[in-house]
């Protein structure tokens, strides 16, 4: 794998005229909230046909100018990513799995016809940030520094072909507790929608797929839901994931079930540490399908004890509620389960280095 110098490429990092006091950011710090409060500096990566990536910037966070004809505002020529950055119990940094959400990069890179970009420049791209940056890391318990790598087709040009240049940009948003102390079990809809089809963008972290889930996102809050819940495209009939999140499904028996990457949901990499954790636990974890009506069925006969999603953001959340059409179930009690609560806490306290990281997933940036 190309490292940054294999690049050939040199950060430049350009002065910054203002950035926020110390007064600003312990303000926004005391109360980051999610996705609102932006850190000082971004990284920005240029890559054009025949020259490949080239000027990488570390400078001042600031708005972009785009071609009105770019590409990505066009075709929708644009990938994503998110991980954290937490506070160890040590006082060091640490990022989670970078080099997973590196890979999932180029995956999806690869299927919106973008350039790949070497998992190490990727990685060192975030850590760069993280460590300019690190003031605005947040103390309190359970928050983090919330980074978002993304690409963007910039090219003007206004006809549908893969463009020829593109932007690799990282910006930062000091994140709080997603777990509020004592919050119950979330409550999902199940959408008529569907989120993707075999053969489309369901396993790329693209933004359209994002776009897409808006009106379904929104049905479920406007009848009193916290999330949505997508099925299949083919039949209508077996479980995907949220709209950001993956899904587990525990059993009275100690089976563990998520539903298997099959290309039309996204390969989470909370879901990915969840399977080796839980095969820790002991548990009999299957990767396979599961249908809405086995769901209802074995919750009302118990045989279904917990369901919980996971994801970067909100990391571990159980499932109390499900609602949709022609359903309406309970989980267990409607509330936290104790597997749920189990690997929730096992999970965070590896990514926090509070227990001992057996896999080689915290990288300590320092
Ligand atoms: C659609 C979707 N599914 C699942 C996930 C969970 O993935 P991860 O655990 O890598 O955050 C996300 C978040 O990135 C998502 O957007």
């Amino acid at each position: 794998m190309a490292s940054l110098a294999d690049a050939g490429l040199k950060f430049t990092t350009l002065p910054h005229p203002a950035p926020a006091s110390d007064e600003t950011r312990e303000a926004v710090l005391a109360n980051p909230g999610f996705g609102t409060n932006f850190t000082d500096h971004m990284v920005v990566i240029e890559w054009t046909e025949g020259q490949g990536w080239h000027n990488a910037t570390m400078g001042p966070r600031e708005p972009i100018a785009l071609d009105p004809a770019a590409a990505v505002l066009h075709y929708a020529q644009e990938i994503f990513e998110g991980l954290k950055a937490y506070k160890q119990a040590d006082g060091s940094i640490a990022l989670f799995r970078p080099k997973a959400n590196a890979a999932r990069f180029n995956r999806s890179a690869e299927r919106l016809a973008m350039p790949t970009l070497p998992e190490n420049l990727f990685v060192e791209a975030v850590e760069r940030l993280v460590q300019i940056d690190r003031a605005w890391i947040p103390d309190a318990e359970g928050a983090s520094l919330y980074l978002r790598p993304f690409m963007i087709a910039t090219e003007a040009f206004l006809g549908v072909r893969p463009a020829k240049s593109y932007k690799f940009i990282v910006i930062a948003s000091p994140a709080g507790n997603y777990f509020k102390s004592g919050a119950p079990a979330v409550s999902i809809w199940v959408s008529e929608y569907t989120r993707a089809a075999p053969g489309g963008t369901g396993a790329a972290k693209c933004g359209g797929n994002y776009a897409a889930s808006l009106v379904p996102q929104g049905e479920a809050i406007d009848r009193g839901h916290d999330q949505v819940v997508f099925l299949d495209a083919a039949e209508h009939k077996w479980i995907e994931e949220l709209g950001g999140m993956n899904l587990y499904f525990a059993f009275e028996d100690g089976t563990l079930l998520t539903p298997a990457l099959t290309g039309t949901i996204l390969a989470g990499i909370t879901r990915d540490s969840l399977l080796t954790l839980a095969r820790e636990e002991g548990l009999n974890v299957v990767e396979g399908r599961y249908s809405l009506e086995q769901w209802r069925e074995d919750a009302a006969s118990g045989k279904l004890v917990e369901t919980f999603a996971c994801g970067t953001a909100a990391v571990v959340t159980p499932v109390g509620k499900v609602s949709g059409r022609d359903v309406e179930f309970t989980i267990g009690s409607g509330g936290p389960g104790q597997l749920t609560q189990k690997l929730k806490n096992r999970l965070v306290a590896i990514q926090r280095g509070e227990a001992e990281d057996t896999h080689g997933w915290v990288h300590k940036i320092g």
